[in-house]
């Protein structure tokens, strides 16, 4: 026997007011969250905006709060909610009034926090990718007809590898100092940063340049050491500590 499962989902059509729109899924074994919201668009409202790409955990697109924690749509099942544990301490998040969200029988989804609606659970990521510029994450080489080979041994690699997981999916913005401060570099932005100024490959003078971006005020030094984005990561990249070690490293 098929199976239904409700959802009561945020909605905007980005020029007035949100609402919560309550739908009625049948579940399939496996089945994800963009599954469900996939059946959304295709059976009840062609309408209904959200990003996704991969669909396999990879591009960071389909970042969403899942009653109320923010989550990769893919990578989360339908089923498993029923006995997911939220991480401890998480901010209240609000997006609109959901006075009649039944916990029991609903699962709610809405955008993620922090950032501004664009369109149902599409947000407007560019304040993230400014940021991210800002902290000029890659390599510089000089151009040669001959690619330059750039060594590191499997020791330095460690030193990077945890950081090296973030797919910039933006849900480690739920921290508290990015909801208080729009100017806040960001939690994903310093964990990249972390990640290139430990990469052995890097030259002294592009690692001067991130750490003189990561040390001014409106990034490391912003940090409250909230660790709410270590708590949320979906790859378990720990900016917060990411944070912290530079801090440690970095600031006399
Ligand atoms: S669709 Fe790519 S991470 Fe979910």
């Amino acid at each position: 026997m098929v199976e239904n499962q409700k959802f009561l989902v945020y909605r905007n059509s980005g020029n007035g007011e949100p609402w919560y729109e309550q739908y009625e899924i049948p579940i399939s074994k496996g089945m994800s969250i963009l599954d469900a919201l996939f059946y959304i668009q295709d059976y009840h409202d062609s309408t209904f905006a959200f990003r996704y790409a991969c669909r396999g955990a990879i591009c960071g697109s389909c970042g969403m709060t899942i009653n109320k924690v923010p989550m990769l749509a893919c990578r989360t099942q339908v089923s498993t909610l029923k006995t997911f544990k939220k991480p401890i301490n998480l901010p209240e998040v609000k997006f609109g009034d959901i006075y009649d969200w039944d916990q029991s029988t609903e699962i709610l989804i809405e955008p993620l926090p922090n950032m501004t609606v664009i369109k149902d659970l599409v947000v407007d990521m560019e304040p993230f990718w400014k940021f991210y510029r800002e902290v000029e994450p890659y390599f510089t080489k000089e151009w040669s007809e001959i690619a330059p080979e750039s060594k590191q041994i499997p020791k330095e690699m460690k030193t990077i590898e945890r950081l090296v997981y973030c797919i910039l999916c933006g849900i480690c913005w739920m921290c508290p100092v990015n909801a208080k401060y729009p100017h806040y570099i960001g939690p994903a932005q310093l964990a990249k940063s972390d990640r290139f100024i430990r990469d052995s490959r890097l030259s002294k003078e592009n690692r001067e340049k991130i750490l003189s971006r990561v040390l001014m005020n409106d990034a490391v030094p912003s940090c409250e050491k909230y660790f709410v984005c270590n708590r949320v990561c979906p790859k378990d990249v720990m900016p917060g500590t990411a944070i912290k070690d530079i801090r440690d490293n970095w600031i006399r």
